[in-house]
């Protein structure tokens, strides 16, 4: 009985292993490179985004392009068991359409095209090491339904998209947003060494924000 037992609990703390181990491998080492370097890019936002274009400038997105880290949680909450994997194929995909968007605005010769195209590529870039870094039996998972329906509306064909889904943000916030859900969704390329950064915490980008406020005025 006691043997028995012991084995079941063997078997089960084996098993618990291998099903942890694709859960804690959610971010192949190999997307850290390409991860970082969009990083690099993305920490000059400020001056692309922001000072090149005219005040309060905004532009006209879909509602679901605004995919920020209060979204990641709530979806946390209402789908159980979310795969992370999930989410990383839809910021993916929100955040080529706002780059898409992005660069529509911007005239020819306009400063921040050629930047906005260099965040394009490199997005590319990642999402190339993504596909590759995963078996496609694993992208191809049917997603959720409530992850379906925004994937569904997003990749909807432009005139078909009733009026009442369009927003309006600014540049600099949507890739504020790029940026906080990258460092949420694929923190093991950024895991600092200092104190345990909750890069999936709202309270923390908060503090960040009002640092980023004083140091405007
Ligand atoms: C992102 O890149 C900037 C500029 O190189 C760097 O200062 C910052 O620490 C990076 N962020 C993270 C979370 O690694
Ligand atoms: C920009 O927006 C802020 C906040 O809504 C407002 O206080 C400010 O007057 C606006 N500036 C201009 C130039 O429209
Ligand atoms: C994120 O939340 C906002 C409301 O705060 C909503 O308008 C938007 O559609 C949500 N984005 C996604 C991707 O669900």
């Amino acid at each position: 009985m006691v043997q028995l037992s012991t084995s079941v609990c063997l078997v089960g703390g084996l098993l618990g292993l291998f099903l942890l181990v694709p859960v804690m491998a959610s971010t192949p080492a190999s997307m850290c490179t390409p991860l970082r370097t969009l990083n690099v890019s993305l920490s000059q936002r400020r001056r692309y985004m922001k000072h090149n274009f005219p005040i309060n400038y905004t532009i006209r997105i879909h509602q679901k392009e605004i995919f920020k880290l209060s979204n990641i949680s709530r979806m946390k909450l209402q789908v159980k068991d979310l795969d992370e994997l999930v989410l990383q194929r839809l910021w993916f995909q929100v955040n080529q359409g706002v780059l898409k968007k992005i660069i529509r605005v911007l005239p020819e010769r306009h400063p921040s095209r050629p930047y906005t195209a260099e965040l394009e590529n490199r997005l590319r870039d990642a999402e190339g090491v993504f596909v590759h870094a995963h078996p496609a039996e694993v992208l191809q998972q049917e997603l959720p339904e409530t992850i379906q329906d925004i994937w569904d509306s997003l990749t909807e064909e432009p005139d078909r998209v009733p009026e009442s889904v369009w927003r309006f943000a600014s540049p600099k916030s949507l890739l504020d947003n790029f940026c906080h859900t990258m460092f949420c969704l694929f923190s093991d390329c950024f895991a600092s060494t200092e104190l345990q950064q909750d890069y999936c915490g709202v309270s923390h980008w908060r503090k960040d924000r009002k640092k980023a406020l004083q140091l405007e005025s």
